[in-house]
């Protein structure tokens, strides 16, 4: 069910008591909407992996309202943990630190860390903090599958009717938060997104963090497989030197629009914004597959994220 205007507090409020009872809720955040349940009732975990079809081995992120949520499950809170997130929290960044023993190893997947962060959408934050505890929340779409960017993409994604869905509008950002494990010395980039390697870099020259920044391998982070994110048709990716080939071979064909090209912005932000919204859109026309051309003109920066969930949708990369 989508919240209606009229609706918003009644809802709320009942999404209040279903995280109270052990229950799960769609939430909006400014990267993607969550599924959220609280982390101190087990039922809650197992519904979210059960009703995504997640396999156990890939860990959720607890999501905080205020930084003292973080500190009570964490065993070290360090000094680049706290000057970290007065930077970047609320925000999409999400750290990965070693765990209390308190936390669940069913959100860790057995893990001795969790990834905690907090969201700015304020419709999340003003969830967690009337819950009064912290929520473990994966975006809310099916294991493997496009991350919701608006509550209609929830909605079409869970047969649950009793599913409360809270609708916080299109999320800002559209992609997934930076995920960052944080060791002594050292950051380590698990998950590239909207808080980009050298925000870190410049956070830790103007804090005097003399600390070595990193990509790791995909395998550090159990959920960082090469197959995500993907949409219903078949996405394709080629470089734009082919685009003419394209062109001609689909002219001679002449059987009908074989696929839909995913035309990205300029823009990195508004790129983002959309890639999920436009994947979902035009995998429901009558068509073969979904193409993006990867321009060289698109990469740095943000373009760096993009990339990366764009080749894990896609089934071929020429
Ligand atoms: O923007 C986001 O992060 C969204 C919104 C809802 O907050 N959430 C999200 O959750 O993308 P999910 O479950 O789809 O992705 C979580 C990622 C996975 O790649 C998982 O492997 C990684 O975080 N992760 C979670 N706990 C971890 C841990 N202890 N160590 C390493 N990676 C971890
Ligand atoms: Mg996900």
């Amino acid at each position: 069910m989508i919240i209606k205007e009229e609706e918003k507090d009644l809802l709320f409020k009942r999404a209040v008591e279903k995280l109270s009872s052990g229950g799960i809720v769609a939430m909006p955040t400014e990267t993607v909407y969550g599924l959220a349940g609280s982390i101190r009732h087990p039922s809650a975990i197992e519904k979210i992996f059960k009703i995504k079809n997640r396999p156990l081995f890939d860990p959720l992120i607890v999501h905080v309202s205020n930084v003292q949520q973080a500190k009570d499950i964490v065993e070290n809170w360090s000094l680049l943990a706290e000057q970290l997130v007065s930077v970047f929290w609320p925000g999409p960044l999400t750290l990965v630190l070693k765990k209390k023993k308190t936390v669940s190893d069913l959100i860790t997947a057995g893990l001795d860390t969790v990834a905690i962060r907090m969201p700015s959408h304020p419709l999340a934050l003003s969830l967690i903090e009337k819950f009064g505890f912290p929520v473990a929340a994966p975006s809310a779409n099916k294991f493997k599958k496009t991350s919701p960017t608006t509550a209609a993409h929830v909605e079409s994604e869970f047969s649950e009717s009793d599913l409360i869905i809270l609708d916080g509008g299109t999320c800002s950002i559209g992609l997934e938060s930076t995920v960052i494990e944080l060791k002594e010395n050292e950051i380590n980039v698990l998950r590239p997104g909207f808080i980009l390697s050298s925000d870190l870099e410049e956070f830790c020259f103007n804090h005097s963090f003399s600390v070595a920044i990193n990509r790791r391998s995909s395998l550090k982070s159990p959920g960082n497989l090469t197959e995500h994110y993907q949409p219903k048709k078949p996405l394709v990716v080629v470089p734009e030197r082919t685009r003419a080939i394209i062109n001609k071979a689909s002219g001679v064909l002449k059987t009908g629009p074989l696929f839909q090209e995913i035309k990205l912005s300029d823009d990195p932000i508004w790129a983002a914004r959309h890639l999920y919204s436009q994947m979902r859109k035009l995998s429901e026309q009558d068509i073969d597959f979904l193409l993006i051309i990867q321009h060289p003109h698109l990469r740095g920066g943000f373009w760096e994220a993009i990339w990366d969930r764009i080749h894990k949708a896609a089934t071929l990369v020429l």
